[in-house]
């Protein structure tokens, strides 16, 4: 016999006693998108291969190391996504979306080849925010509180804000020459990492996590120097707009994020309680992407969050373990058996917030009673052969210790709803 499949690396199941967090999850950080005016759009997981190449750039590591690329049966090059902008970018133009300004939100499976670690993942899940058509720091302000407003709804509060500005393209392009006359100084003292950067992708050197190489990165030069006035009244503006909300940021001048559509603001939410792994959030502006798409220029904002990383944080979600069954419908024959299944479905209407679960599979009382203990229900509903004569069934508190009781079948559905409207 063959050994049993197992799931690709670095890409996990949701157990049936994970998954009611993971719907608390999703549905505390949906409310309060929605809640700021955001509308969801769907999105598609395949995508041309050339989407990304154009977007998050041909030379990052996510392009050149990361996607999961093939070629399909028509010969079309396809990539499965390995993030939500540039495929909400390309449904806005595709659909004219872009006319006025939009609110938009996404979520859904990401993949990226990366080495797999706690935190990290193959498969991995975002909700992603995106602004077209703003031009001003005040929506930029306005995700980021929207990201603190999440922290609180979910019970998040040991995270850190890191903002920076990586300005205009012409201005980063000047400050990437800079930065590559002074690695290249420095050329010997790099990892072979940080070497195949240095032509590449030079900005990404910085965030090398290699400790040997701290000291030379702390030294290289900044990007401040080559920010614009206009990039600098935004930068400030946005500060001034933090400050007024509240939010404490820390301004990083070495963040400079691994795509390469990003343009003046940046930002990543971080802890340091998940090990390496501990960006939780992250996102920027974008302003030349639509152009760069073939639309009419259009300012674009919007962030990330890893579903996977912020679960890890979150306190205020509920303990693993699946959730109890209301209430077990135990047939005890064939008879029986017509009389649940109608009951059943009578129950569902009447109380479509609780599990009723019915038995499936016979067996005897004993042995469907103990299905009923494990299914956390607190109340069994008996069918046996004499009582369905009699138009009767047996209802058993099964966590409580109450007196079995007889109720006609007509009584059923008007008594469960008076019982769980107790509770
Ligand atoms: P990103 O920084 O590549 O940005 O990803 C955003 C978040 O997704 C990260 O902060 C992290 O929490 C999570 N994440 C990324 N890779 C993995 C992984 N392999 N395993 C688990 N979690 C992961 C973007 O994707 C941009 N599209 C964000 C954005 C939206 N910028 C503007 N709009």
């Amino acid at each position: 016999m063959s050994a049993p499949l197992q799931a690709v690396r670095g890409i996990s199941d949701i157990l049936p006693a994970d998954s009611g967090r993971w719907h608390w999850l999703e549905q505390t950080i949906r409310e309060v998108i929605a809640g700021c005016g955001y509308h969801e759009i769907r999105l598609p997981l395949l995508e041309r291969t050339e989407l990304f190449q154009r977007s998050i750039g041909d030379l990052t590591d996510i392009v050149q190391k990361e996607m999961y690329t093939f070629t399909d049966r028509n010969g079309d090059e396809l990539s499965l996504r390995p993030e939500g902008t540039a495929s909400c970018v390309r449904a806005a133009l595709q659909h004219g979306l872009l006319q006025q300004p939009q609110r938009l939100w996404y979520q859904g499976p990401m993949f990226r080849h990366e080495r797999p670690q706690k935190g990290r993942y193959r498969q991995f899940h975002q909700i992603g925010v995106e602004a077209f058509g703003f031009p001003g720091p005040d929506i930029d302000a306005e995700l980021i509180t929207l990201s603190a407003r999440l922290w609180r709804a979910l019970g998040i509060d040991a995270v850190r804000l890191e903002i920076n500005s990586l300005g205009t393209p012409d201005e980063r392009q000047q400050y990437r020459r800079e930065l590559q006359d002074y690695f290249r100084r420095h050329e010997a003292e790099l990892d072979d990492d940080s070497r195949s950067r240095l032509e590449r992708n030079p900005l990404r050197i910085l965030d090398s996590k290699n400790p040997a190489l701290q000291q030379l990165v702390a030294a290289a030069p900044l990007f401040e120097q080559h920010l614009g006035a206009e990039s600098r009244a935004h930068d400030a503006h946005l500060r001034r707009l933090l400050d007024a909300a509240g939010v404490v940021y820390h301004h990083n001048p070495r963040l400079v994020r691994g795509l390469d559509y990003y343009t003046h603001t940046v930002y990543e939410w971080v802890t340091d309680q998940l090990g390496a792994q501990g960006t939780i959030c992250a996102g920027g502006r974008y302003d030349g992407l639509v152009a760069q798409f073939g639309g009419k220029p259009t300012p674009a904002v919007g962030f990330a969050l890893g579903l996977e990383r912020v679960l890890e944080l979150a306190t205020g979600a509920p303990a693993p373990g699946e959730a109890a069954a209301d209430c077990y419908l135990m047939p005890l024959d064939a008879t029986a058996e017509l009389v649940a299944l109608r009951l059943a479905g009578q129950l569902r209407d009447a109380l479509p917030r609780r599990r009723i679960v019915l038995h499936c599979g016979g067996g005897s009382l004993r042995a469907q009673m103990k299905r009923a203990d494990r299914s956390g229900a607190a109340l069994g509903l008996i069918l046996g052969a004499d009582e369905c004569a009699r138009g009767e069934v047996s209802l058993k508190y099964l966590r409580a210790d109450r007196p079995q009781e007889a109720l006609s079948l007509d009584a059923v559905v008007a008594r469960l709803q008076a019982e769980f409207a107790r509770v």
